[in-house]
């Protein structure tokens, strides 16, 4: 019995007690197991983002690379040439020295045959050296080529209108202390290609008259100004012509005595480059500065037109150039028909009085307002909550209509918040044709 017993226990012992032993590890591992799992649900969730991501990036790169194959496989059929001027002009075919594009070759191989294009190809061979003999100190800087220019410096390219905007700005216009000579040699570059493409088909001498100034007044050649009295200058001389037209029309349909224009008065006339340019451009005619104060940079300006200025029929250049030192009021007794009054920038009331003088002389005008006041034209009616720029526009319409004016231009903007030029006192019917076709050419139509 003792010894069933002992059997009993050492029975107990080692199969009851395992066993029961394994049973409870087994819970324990299912429960760990669980454990485990709930606890590796997010590093899984991790790993399968991780695939995700890793499936994503190929599928991208295959994507990346069939589009690559696809646009290779368009672009093979192009030449690489073509290519090129696709990406760097925009332009199937593209003349580079005429600026302009083309869809077919066989456009721009006429285009290339082309008188146009052969003048502008052998000026284009000719403007470093032209650039260099107008404006020797211009193209100087430190680091400059053999043939005194610099790489960078761009003379071939035709002028775009748009490069105003190029040229160092305060605010929204050109920054009226800038100089020629604070201009960077690409800037100066650049606006010699404006003068030569702007004016050098009459005046050719416009440059290095200018570059002359600026050896001798460097002070006097602001940016600004150049580029305001320059482009008002050219919308000026179109408007005399259309006045002067509108004369002879007149004249030829009517018994009318109205004579073409023999004066021009630049009045309240500043630094007057617009009257000097105009006495130029206009040698048979009278051309009279007026302004309260005597400026020295008139006599510079003068003095490099005299001494580098083409002579017309013998006569000294701008020897019908006129200066007084006086109130522009005081022209109003000698104004006739036959007169033409411009005044740029004049303020307040100068604007109103020139055009009161001319409409009472019957004499033609133009002027670009700077300020207005709104109770000269509005019948008083403030003019509330515009910025300074609508109200400009507004009181130039105001001005416009008030005088009967038959001609409304403007110069670009980025010379000038106060761009607008409104001319009439033209003699017959209103004249409503473009004027600006009219290129100031001196020895044309005088
Ligand atoms: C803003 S500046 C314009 C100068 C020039 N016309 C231009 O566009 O650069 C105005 C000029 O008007 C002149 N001025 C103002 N009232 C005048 C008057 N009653 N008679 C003559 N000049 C006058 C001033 O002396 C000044 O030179
Ligand atoms: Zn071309």
């Amino acid at each position: 019995m003792a010894l069933f017993i002992r059997l009993l226990i050492l029975h107990i012992l080692i199969v009851v007690v395992p066993i029961s032993s394994f049973i409870h590890t087994s819970t324990n591992s299912i429960s760990s197991f669980r454990q485990n799992l709930l606890n590796q649900e997010p590093q899984r969730t991790r790993i399968y983002e991780h695939d995700m991501q890793k499936i994503q990036s190929r599928k991208r790169k295959t994507c990346l690379k069939s589009l690559e194959k696809e646009t290779e496989k368009n672009l093979s059929y192009i030449p690489r040439d073509i290519q090129i001027s696709i990406q760097t002009n925009g332009h199937k075919y593209y003349c580079e020295q005429c600026a302009v594009g083309f869809k077919k070759l066989k456009n721009f191989q006429e285009h290339l045959i082309g008188k146009k294009h052969i003048r502008v190809e052998s000026e284009w061979a000719s403007a470093k050296g032209d650039y260099i003999s107008d404006a020797p100190t211009w193209s100087n800087n430190d680091n400059v080529d053999d043939d005194g220019t610099n790489d960078n410096i761009d003379v071939c390219t035709l002028w775009r209108e748009s490069e105003i905007s190029t040229f160092p700005h305060r605010f929204s216009c050109i920054d009226p202390s800038v100089k020629i000579s604070n201009l960077s040699p690409q800037l100066r570059a650049r606006f010699w290609r404006y003068l030569r493409d702007s004016f050098g088909k009459h005046y050719p001498e416009l440059a290095p008259i200018l570059h002359h100034v600026s050896i001798t007044f460097p002070q006097y050649l602001r940016v600004k100004e150049l580029f305001e009295s320059l482009e008002s200058f050219k919308i000026v001389s179109s408007v005399i012509i259309m006045a002067q037209d509108a004369a002879k029309s007149a004249g030829s349909e009517s018994s009318s005595s109205k004579e073409n224009i023999d004066t021009i008065y630049d009045l309240a006339c500043g630094h007057g480059l617009v009257g000097i340019l105009l006495a130029y451009r206009f040698p048979t005619k009278k051309v009279v500065c007026v302004d309260l104060e005597e400026r020295e940079s008139f006599h510079a300006f003068k003095a490099a037109f005299t001494d580098l200025g083409e002579s017309y029929r013998g006569a000294i250049p701008l020897s019908n150039l006129e200066y007084r030192g006086a109130n522009l009021l005081t022209v109003e007794s000698e104004l006739s028909e036959s007169s033409f009054l411009v005044a740029l920038h004049a303020c307040n009331e100068a604007n109103k009085e020139v055009v009161d003088m001319a409409r009472g002389a019957n004499a033609a005008w133009a002027v670009m307002p700077c300020c207005i006041r709104s109770k000269l034209y509005l019948g008083g009616a403030p003019v509330l909550d515009l910025d300074s720029e609508s109200r400009y526009k507004v009181l130039s319409g105001a001005f416009a209509e008030a005088n009967d004016a038959q001609v409304i231009r403007a110069i670009s903007r980025n010379i000038t918040a106060r761009p607008i030029l409104i001319a009439g006192g033209f003699p017959g019917k209103f004249l409503n044709k473009d004027s600006r076709s009219s290129t100031p050419n001196r020895h044309g139509l005088l």
